[in-house]
């Protein structure tokens, strides 16, 4: 495990773990100096391509994205996802796991799922694959998107579960959509950072899709808070421009070019 993971590591119960998505260098390169994680989501699939889930993202563009990612991150770590149906047996994820490490020279790859997967944990970290958990809604596979731990059979599978994933070596886990109680209990009950989106203030960590963080997207999820809503922005600058293009105000002498 590099350096790097270690200090975030040691974060849990000192200071909250700070970690967004990015999809391209120049956004990663402005989340770098704020965050902890930055994670190259399979969320990349309806933010920028409008697919309806993520089951369609492949590992090409998983790479290709991460690769631009990469170019802007430097303190951060750099998590990327290893898209739906990459990892359905241990031989094939390390196959899969070990190229997105040597093409995109990310930190560790994140997975999705508990008891099912742990044979595929196991195999990628004892070949020094650092690996991250996710937990709760498994946008992957789950048909309903509502949060978990409404039940107590549903807590327990969740909890143990998380457990499993700490045995099985991984880093960290992201508990997505988990019932208030049920994220400070698994917080409290496993020593590997818990980072959270609709999951509380309970858990170690948080992370979002930047783009709903500044306004970039339509979503509405309830654990969404944008920030601030750069849209707009974006609206009036090209509203001017237009303006301007039309008015032949743009572009002066000072933006061309004279002999
Ligand atoms: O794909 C993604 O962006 C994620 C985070 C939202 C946790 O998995």
């Amino acid at each position: 495990m590099n350096t790097k993971i270690k200090k975030i590591l040691k974060k849990k119960n000192k200071s909250k773990i700070v970690c967004l998505t990015a999809y391209s260098k120049r956004i990663a390169s402005i989340l770098d100096k704020h965050c902890d994680i930055i994670l190259v989501g399979d969320s990349l699939g309806s933010v920028l391509y409008n697919y309806k889930s993520t089951k369609e993202v492949t590992l090409k563009t998983m790479i290709n994205h991460s690769k631009s990612v990469r170019l802007g991150v430097n303190k951060s770590i750099m998590i990327v996802d290893m898209p739906y149906n990459t990892y359905r047996n241990p031989k094939e994820a390390l196959k899969n796991a070990k190229l997105v490490m040597k093409e995109t020279k990310c930190d560790g790859v994140k997975l999705e799922g508990g008891k099912k997967i742990i044979p595929i944990v196991k195999n990628l970290v004892k070949n020094r694959i650092p690996v991250m958990g996710h937990v709760g809604i498994l946008p992957q596979t789950d048909k309903k998107f509502t949060f978990k731990g409404k039940k107590q059979k549903e807590s327990d599978r969740i909890l143990n579960d998380t457990k499993l994933l700490e045995k099985a070596g991984v880093f960290s886990v992201v508990l997505e959509c988990i019932e208030i109680k049920l994220s400070k209990q698994i917080t409290e009950k496993v020593k590997i950072p818990t980072i959270g989106i609709g999951s509380s203030v309970n858990c170690d960590g948080q992370v979002l899709v930047i783009d709903d963080l500044i306004g970039m997207s339509e979503s509405k999820f309830k654990f969404v808070k944008k920030y601030v809503d750069v849209s707009k922005i974006i609206n009036i600058a090209v509203k001017k421009y237009k303006s301007e293009v039309q008015k032949k105000q743009f572009p002066k002498t000072k933006h061309s070019f004279k002999n």
